[in-house]
């Protein structure tokens, strides 16, 4: 097993609330353990052009409380090609860099399995992304803060349903994930929430509305993004149902993204990349960090970026039930 004396660290894919934590975390343990830590910018974009920057502790102060990513991110077209990859390895060995964390999804762990298996070079990964779409760990890097975000803006939205009597569908992030949706209509009360891993009874759902009017005056829908039909068509659908109700739509989009992460994302994001260094030191590869049950867990890039049967039909039950 080669020493590993330079590492490098990037985010890439979309950023999430929390990344700054866990850059900073890799940069100090790196340190901690006499590494020369080395930042890449624009994610696997960066490694291609060869836009790579030396970081000390000092390059990550005053970051943990940041949204977005100081390292910026990107989706690298050129990375998904051998030549591409190839350009990044030599950037490389140029450095002398011997191992990289990337924080990030499952485009990023993708990326880094192919990297590993052509290159042959040490790589931890640790789960960025607001969609918590990722096997290997219980929470991802940035869902607690977008969660909560969710919860504030709808809050706001039920003060203006509340007021006028009113239906809001509101559609939330997650593209091919319901856990989104899920967490923050139990939270908001939402009345019915619908999500892309399961089959949506609009039946059902519509005989809900209806039984339970007498109890309320506003009416929650949460719609995930990658709901088969989305917010737009399901506001549609039940203002054509129920003409009696008056029903506005609320796409929160990239507010979700950003702002300043919860306690729960800083602490995760420091576990995890003071984990990632240790692990690289001791020779693991090709793993993700995560954390299961409070303990830190590795898991292969290619069992983590299989994130289905994450949803818990318990928690969808629970918003039938509270919907009374
Ligand atoms: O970060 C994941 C995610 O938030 C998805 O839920 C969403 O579909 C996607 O990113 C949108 O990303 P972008 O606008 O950067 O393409």
């Amino acid at each position: 097993m080669k020493t590993i004396k330079n590492i490098a660290v990037l985010t890439s894919g979309g950023d999430s609330p929390g990344m700054n934590a866990a850059i900073r975390a890799v940069v100090r343990a790196g340190i901690y353990n006499g590494l020369n830590v080395f930042g890449v910018r624009r994610g696997y974009d960066g490694l291609v052009q060869g836009d790579i920057i030396p970081m000390d502790a000092k390059s990550v102060a005053n970051i943990i409380q940041r949204g977005g990513t100081v390292l910026k991110t990107a989706r690298s077209d050129e990375f998904r090609t051998y030549e591409g990859r190839e350009l990044a390895f030599e950037n490389i060995k140029k450095l002398e860099i011997d191992a990289l964390v990337v924080i990030g999804g499952d485009g990023t762990f993708t990326g880094a399995s192919k990297f590993i298996e052509e290159f042959d070079i040490p790589i931890i990964g640790i789960p960025g992304t607001i969609d918590n779409d990722l096997a290997g760990t219980d929470f991802t890097i940035g869902y607690d803060t977008a969660i909560n975000t969710v919860v504030d803006a709808v809050d706001k939205i039920r003060d203006t349903a509340e007021s006028h009597d009113r239906l809001f569908v509101v559609e939330v992030m997650g593209r091919d994930s319901g856990l989104i949706a899920l967490r923050s209509g139990i939270s908001t009360g939402a009345e019915a929430v619908l999500i892309p891993e399961l089959q949506v009874d609009y039946d059902a759902i519509m005989k809900r509305l209806d039984k339970t009017r007498k109890n309320k005056s506003s009416r929650i829908i949460i719609v995930a993004e990658g709901d088969k039909e989305g917010g737009i068509v399901v506001a549609e659908r039940i203002q054509e149902n129920f003409p009696h109700y008056d029903v506005r739509l609320s796409i929160l989009g990239h507010i979700q993204r950003g702002g300043k992460p919860t306690c729960m994302d800083r602490v995760l994001a420091s576990r995890l990349g003071v984990a990632s260094v240790e692990a690289l030191i001791e020779g693991r590869r090709g793993e993700m960090a995560g954390l299961i049950c409070g303990q830190v867990q590795f898991t292969p890039f290619s069992k983590a970026i299989k994130h289905i049967n994450k949803i818990n039909e318990n928690l969808t039950r629970i918003v039938e039930i509270l919907s009374l």
